[in-house]
């Protein structure tokens, strides 16, 4: 029993965190990368992110709190924590289909 009801926190848990990083997107970074504005790799394509995973994700997470070129600091998500960055990077980074 306590067992089944671990498992059924977990799994509210993770719903509701990935629905919030999607809300997350949907406001900020999507923006840009949904279009590819101003030079920004798109969401979903997956050989424009090749090039930037390849730099590695500390990487990427610094630039997006510090900003690059077009790209404003912390990417409009003045709220988002690192490891919001890494799961909005890993789910941009991916093939959309
Ligand atoms: C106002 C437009 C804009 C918004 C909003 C935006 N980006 Fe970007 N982003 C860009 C542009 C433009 C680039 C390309 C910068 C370059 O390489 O010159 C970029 C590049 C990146 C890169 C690659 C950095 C690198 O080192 O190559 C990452 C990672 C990234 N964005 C993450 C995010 C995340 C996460 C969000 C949402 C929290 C976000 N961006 C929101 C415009 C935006």
């Amino acid at each position: 029993m306590t067992r089944f009801i671990l498992a059924a926190l977990f799994l509210v848990a993770s719903g509701s965190w990935a629905d919030s990083a999607l809300e997350t997107y949907n406001r900020t970074c999507r923006i840009c990368h949904a279009n590819g504005v101003g030079g920004a790799p798109k969401t979903g394509d997956v050989n424009a992110w090749r090039p930037r995973l390849e730099k590695g994700m500390e990487s990427l997470i610094r630039a997006s709190n510090r900003g690059l070129n077009g790209m404003p600091p912390k990417g409009m998500c003045y709220e988002c924590s690192d490891q919001d960055f890494e799961a909005l990077i890993s789910y941009m980074s991916k093939s959309a289909s």
